[in-house]
């Protein structure tokens, strides 16, 4: 299994197949599996079907790694779109954005420029910005530029950010951030990492992850815990129940397409739950990511596609 998720990973960045990917319409039929459509209306769409399930959204405008200011400054405009039509549309949901789309890559001021511009514009409208988590390259980059945006005291409570359970360096990072009261969301994250970063084995990241979910559920700030995994919901859980934290206080995140029965059954059940609903032409890194965390995928959208 850890070579098939490294054998997708690689093909995550492969740039020939992601043009023609892409391009296809095959392409485009498969990855409507776990992507909500190519058009911020398909995105709209699916978060009001979303919302009428109970269920809270966040939106995430597909892309990262931009090569030019301009693509940069055309990503934000979609997201500043986005916070005025989930406004208009009365929409429990909020923004995903990540940092190499606001041009991290290009320079650090830029990126830190179009994400605050995103806060002040979702503060106007009561919404909230997450900053996703990249490759451990621009872990710290990352969380320094939340660190600053949050310390303005106008945008406090207004951005957050996600820590990977598979990092070592994460309990000291999330440690800072309760220090902050800056909201987290937590996963146990989904790039290829060298051992010398990141735990290696599955049950060391899981162990992490429950380790770290204790920490942000003891802490008095609303977090989120982004996992599909049984045993780590279990934990959480019973964690929540045996230290009298309110299910309100925290909510469990989980990917558009994923274990819709699970997250159907936690709403039922009392819990707060968010949909990260991806959109938009530039699927094909975040579709390779997602058959890398469940190779079984291929399958299943193999079969589907012929039965259709
Ligand atoms: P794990 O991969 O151990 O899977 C447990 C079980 O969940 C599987 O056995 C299967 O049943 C189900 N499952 C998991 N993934 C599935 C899939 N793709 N399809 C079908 N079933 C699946 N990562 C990151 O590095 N930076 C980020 O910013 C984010 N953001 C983010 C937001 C949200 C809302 C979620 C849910 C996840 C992320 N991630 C992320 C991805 C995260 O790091 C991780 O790769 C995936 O969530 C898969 O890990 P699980 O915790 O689900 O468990």
């Amino acid at each position: 299994m850890p070579l098939l998720r490294s054998f997708f990973i690689a093909l995550s960045h492969n740039r020939a197949l992601r043009s023609f990917s892409e391009r296809s319409r095959v392409g485009v039929r498969l990855s409507s599996r776990f992507v909500a459509g190519m058009e911020i209306d398909d995105a709209l769409r699916v978060a009001e079907a979303v919302n009428q399930q109970g269920i809270a959204v966040t939106l995430d405008s597909l892309g990262e790694s931009v090569t030019t200011e301009a693509e940069a400054q055309a990503a934000a405009m979609v997201y500043h779109k986005l916070l005025d039509a989930v406004a208009a549309r009365k929409l429990n949901a909020n923004i995903s954005v990540k940092l190499t789309q606001m041009g991290l890559n290009l320079s650090p001021a830029l990126a830190e420029n179009f994400a605050e511009n995103l806060a002040r514009h979702a503060r106007e409208k009561d919404s909230f910005v997450r900053i996703d988590m990249e490759d451990s390259s621009l872990t710290q980059v990352t969380l320094d530029i939340v660190q600053r945006i949050h310390a303005k005291p106008e945008l406090r409570g207004v951005i957050g950010v996600v820590i990977q359970a598979y990092l070592y360096r994460s309990q000291a990072d999330i440690e800072q951030l309760l220090a902050d009261g800056i909201r987290v969301r937590l996963c146990k994250g989904a790039y290829q990492e060298p051992a010398a970063v990141a735990y290696p084995r599955k049950a060391d990241v899981d162990a992490n992850f429950v380790r770290l979910s204790s920490l942000l559920l003891a802490s008095p700030v609303y977090h989120g815990l982004a996992t599909h995994d049984d045993a780590m919901i279990a934990a959480a859980r019973s964690f929540a129940s045996q230290h009298g934290i309110d299910p309100g206080r925290f909510e469990f995140q989980m990917l558009f397409g994923v274990r819709r029965d699970l997250q159907r059954r936690l709403v039922r059940e009392g819990y707060n739950v968010r949909v990260y609903v991806p959109f938009g032409s530039d699927w094909y890194p975040y579709f390779m990511r997602r058959l890398a965390e469940r190779p079984a995928n291929v399958l299943f959208l193999a079969k589907n596609f012929f039965r259709s």
